[in-house]
């Protein structure tokens, strides 16, 4: 076995030589650890005599503690080394400004979304949620969509591949299945409105695959298409905080009879016909209409007592018009100069 003396001279030129903090720490714990060789030579003490030990005791401590200061030492001139590498790679720049904190926003989507829901939660509309994989039963059959119907076509769906998420799995077209979890979850009088996600195969200007939709719904005794109408003038009007008028075409959907379009009067030119309304003075907004009898029976509602109306918007054509931008795919590049004009307003 080597000597204490030679075996601190073996401690001392690992340690000098240790190029970095790693490294170092290595060596320390070779020497000094737990089963550290510095460490070891204290239970050699228990086959010395009663006399001999104390000195031989204080021996080794005092090796140990030598090493010590020279990793001591060791580590912080490592630690300047490093600093001074740091600085000379530039890495640090002491002198730069700081970049100062920025405040983040909403998406406009959200804070169209957010104002929707305000807007129709003062009036008594608590909002209700579906998922956006669907299936074919609540995205079609229940809104008296059966299969092979020609309305089918109006959506370009996308489907999900069989064995993914279930029979018949699908994006959902539109808000209007959450019509149907509403009514079959819970007994009327009921008036929920549903924002989200909706995907379609389309795409330009004012198409997206993906778009958000808020769908409204009321179902009680005595609900008429005068008490629609009124909601929903009111509602454009708290919207975009200004009179508008409003105009309702005839339609169809399969789950509303009968079936309106709503169009307000261009937010741009105010009706006297510009780019955005292509020179109609009208702008669409919305579907909505009566719920069909057939719907309110395929959830167990009765159609003889109950009636309903029933809306589906477009929340992203809503922040367009409100925030004066001429192309819907700005929202969903994420683009942050676009972004940041929303930021706080
Ligand atoms: C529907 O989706 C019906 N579910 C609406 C409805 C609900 C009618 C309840 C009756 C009762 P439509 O396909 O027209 O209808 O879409 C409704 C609104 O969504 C449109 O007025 C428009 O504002 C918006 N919209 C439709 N397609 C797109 C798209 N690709 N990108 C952005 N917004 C869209
Ligand atoms: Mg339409």
């Amino acid at each position: 076995m080597d000597s204490l003396p030679a075996l601190v001279e073996r401690a001392l030129a690992e340690v000098a030589s240790s190029g970095d903090l790693a490294h170092l720490d290595e060596v320390r714990v070779r020497w000094l650890g737990k089963k550290g060789q510095l460490t070891e030579q204290l239970k050699s003490l228990g086959s010395l005599s009663a006399a001999d030990r104390p000195a031989a005791g204080q021996r080794i401590n005092e090796a140990k503690q030598q090493v010590q200061e020279a990793l001591t030492a060791r580590q912080s001139s490592l630690e300047v080394d490093a600093l001074a590498a740091q600085l000379a790679q530039g890495a640090l720049d002491v002198s730069l400004r700081g970049r100062g904190e920025q405040s983040g926003g909403l998406h406009p989507v959200t804070r169209a979304r957010l104002r929707i829901e305000r807007l129709f939660g003062d009036i008594g509309f608590t909002v209700a949620q579906g998922p956006e994989i669907e299936d074919d039963f609540h995205n079609f059959t229940a809104l008296n969509v059966p299969a092979d119907h020609p309305a089918r076509a109006m959506h370009d769906t996308f489907y999900i591949e069989p064995g993914h998420a279930g029979e018949g799995a699908l994006l959902r077209t539109h808000t209007s299945p959450v019509q149907i979890r509403a009514l079959r979850a819970g007994k009327p009088p009921l008036a929920v409105i549903a924002p989200g996600r909706v995907y379609r195969v389309d795409s330009d200007a004012t198409h997206t695959p993906m778009f958000h939709q808020v769908e409204g719904l009321l179902v009680d005794t005595d609900v008429s298409f005068a008490q629609l109408k009124s909601v929903l003038h009111g509602f454009m009007e708290a919207f975009f905080e200004r009179d508008l008028a409003m105009r309702l075409r005839p339609s169809y959907f399969p789950f509303t009879e009968p079936s309106a379009e709503v169009d307000i009067s261009c937010v741009e030119c105010g009706g006297k016909g510009c780019r955005l309304c292509k020179q109609t003075g009208w702008i669409e907004v919305l579907g909505c209409g009566m719920v069909h009898p057939q719907v309110l029976a395929s959830c167990d509602v009765d159609p003889e007592r109950y009636t309903g109306y029933a809306f589906g918007m477009g929340i992203d054509r809503l922040a367009m018009l409100r925030y004066g931008v001429n192309d819907l795919r700005l929202f969903f590049e994420n683009d942050l100069r676009f972004l940041r004009q929303f930021r706080g307003g």
